[in-house]
């Protein structure tokens, strides 16, 4: 008997492009295969980079019993038809960089990347990686003119999962019963949110002076920064793409998980036309709802101090990639 095992794993899989293969790319192809969430098309400009990560990974298939496919490329008609697309590229912050010096150099690469990849992936969702995130999430908006809950900018779940960490840390017990939150710009201004970081649902007010809940804080806002310092040739990845794959499956598995995430705002927390930290229930349609919490006079101040800082930043960018 002849039989044909052509099509036997071939039924039409979920998508997502990576835009760069570098670090967090490449870890967030694995994550996403790992998981068994899609199939993966990894773009770069370096030629033979994307494709032998591609290869590399696919020949643990095996070994981590997974059943997603992923695919090396220079070429942004192979990234076509995708149902998610993530931007990694651009420079990668080195020590005595911040996010922001990176502004300039980022918004050219990001404008062009975004460009490409809407072209061939009209439909998709984007999620923006690249630094100075807020930025350039904005920036991606406007250059493919998506309703703007299909893009979004990854860093609030980045940003938790740090506090989160320390917090577990601190008091010596499981990350899995500490939530955090943390919302505003990704940068050193970002709005750390004690009143509701969790212990099992007990506040961390209840279990920590402040004096340690500040310098929990301070080194959340640092998180990226300590990183970079302690590997000196780049920045964090691991946190990154895990925090990055989270968000993915709660779209690509509609799962409506409430996470923090670069929204656009037109009108909540009383910003408009920006886009920002703000907890959102991520799902199929992208940014399914904005959740406004109740915060402090002093919390409220800080998250428009942030935004002030992030718009100041875009009509930089706008105008350094010949926006008006
Ligand atoms: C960081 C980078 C990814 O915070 O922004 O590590």
């Amino acid at each position: 008997m002849t039989v044909s095992y052509d099509s036997l794993l071939s039924c039409q899989s979920l998508r997502v492009a990576i835009m760069g293969a570098g670090n967090v790319g490449r870890t967030l192809a694995q994550r996403i295969v790992e998981k068994d969430l899609a199939d993966v098309v990894l773009l770069d400009v370096v030629e033979g980079l994307p494709q032998g990560i591609a290869l590399d990974l696919m020949e643990a298939q095996g070994l981590e019993y997974h059943n997603c496919e992923v695919v090396g490329t220079n070429n942004y008609e192979e990234t076509a038809n995708a149902d998610l697309v993530v931007i990694t590229a651009g420079r990668a912050r080195t020590p005595g960089i911040s996010r922001d010096d990176l502004l300039a150099i980022n918004a050219k690469i990001v404008a062009d990347v975004a460009e490409k990849a809407y072209k061939y992936s009209p439909n998709a969702i984007f999620m923006v990686i690249t630094n100075p995130l807020d930025v350039m999430t904005y920036l991606t908006r406007k250059v493919t003119g998506l309703p703007p809950q299909r893009v979004m900018g990854m860093a609030g779940v980045l940003d938790s999962s740090r506090l989160q960490t320390f917090i577990a840390m601190e008091l010596g017990i499981s990350t899995a019963n500490v939530t955090a939150m943390v919302l505003g710009g990704h940068g050193d201004l970002m709005v750390p949110l004690p009143n509701y970081c969790t212990v099992n649902g007990i506040p961390i007010t209840e279990l920590l002076d402040s004096q340690t809940i500040n310098r929990l804080m301070e080194r959340t806002r640092n998180g990226g920064a300590e990183v970079v310092k302690l590997l000196k040739t780049g920045g964090a990845y691991y946190a990154p793409a895990s925090a990055a794959s989270v968000m993915i499956e709660s779209i690509l598995r509609d799962q409506s998980r409430l996470l923090p995430t670069a929204a656009y705002l037109q009108g909540e927390y009383g910003l408009n036309d920006i886009y920002i930290g703000v907890p959102c229930f991520l799902g199929c349609r992208g940014v399914k709802k904005i959740l406004e919490l109740k915060l402090s006079d002093a919390e409220q101040e800080a998250l428009h101090i942030s935004a002030n800082s992030v718009r100041k930043n875009v009509h930089f960018a706008l105008e350094s990639v010949g926006f008006k």
